[in-house]
């Protein structure tokens, strides 16, 4: 099962996935994580992508792309992949067509997780994350038992770097515009499925379960 998850910031992506990958046993890549684990070790990827996202800008494509260039041929991968936050400009989409093609593979669905503008900055902003597992949580929508601890395995919730409302503006603005013409390019490859990602956590997860019956 090849997918890639597509949705604004704060659409739902790293929630979702969470679920697609416990559920189907195929791995997450999420190019948002990858810069934040480089950052947190210090290495030159980490110093190039810092300052692109403290701002909320995209990092350059080049470097982008060349990390899930590696990151797809992984052993891991050979049963199928999704990749959440990869593609979001035409230039990495048709860079990924690429990639696949030279493996003799495709991509089955590109799922794009819809929700009102509106919405985005408060899901963004209440956002918590696990220091330990990366679980995602939310201070209103989706809030741990114990207020700053991890459900699932204890650990100290934390805020992420780029949540705070300046950048979280920025971000949105930068997303807004390279997704329609991205949407249009997987519209004309007939691989684009909208999901509605203003229901409850777990709806949202019924309805990509449903669409990818018929994959598994
Ligand atoms: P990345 O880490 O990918 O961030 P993003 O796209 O901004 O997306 P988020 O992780 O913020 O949101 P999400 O959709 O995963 O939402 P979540 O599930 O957490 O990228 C960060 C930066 O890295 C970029 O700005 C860029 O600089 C760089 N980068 C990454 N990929 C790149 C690329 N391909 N090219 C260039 N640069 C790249 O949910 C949000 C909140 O809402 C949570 O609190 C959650 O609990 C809550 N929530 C989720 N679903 C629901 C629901 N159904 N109802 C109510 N609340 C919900
Ligand atoms: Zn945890």
């Amino acid at each position: 099962m090849n997918l890639v998850l597509m949705g604004l910031p704060g659409a739902g992506k790293g929630t979702q996935a969470e679920k697609i990958v416990q559920e189907y046993g195929i791995p997450h890549i999420s190019t948002g994580d990858m810069f934040r684990a480089a950052i947190k070790e210090g290495t030159a990827l980490g110093l190039q992508a810092k300052a692109y996202m403290d701002r909320g800008d995209l990092v350059p494509d080049e470097v982008t792309i060349g990390i899930v260039r590696e990151r797809l041929s992984k052993d891991d991968c050979e049963k199928g992949f999704l990749l959440d936050g990869f593609p979001r400009t035409v230039a990495q989409a048709e860079a990924l067509e690429a990639m696949l093609a030279e493996l003799g593979r495709s991509i089955d669905y590109v799922i794009n997780i819809e929700v009102d503008k509106a919405l985005l900055m408060e899901r963004l902003t209440g956002r918590r994350i696990c220091k330990e597992c990366g679980a995602t949580y939310h201070l209103v929508f989706n809030p741990p038992v114990k207020l700053g601890v991890c459900d699932k395995c204890g650990g100290e919730l934390y805020q992420r770097a780029d949540d705070n409302e300046e950048t979280v503006a920025n971000r949105l603005e930068v997303n807004m515009k390279q997704t329609q013409p991205l949407l249009d390019f997987y519209r004309t490859k007939g691989y684009l499925r909208n999901i509605n990602g203003q229901q409850e956590i777990e709806q949202v997860f019924a309805d990509i379960c449903e669409l990818l019956g018929g994959l598994k």
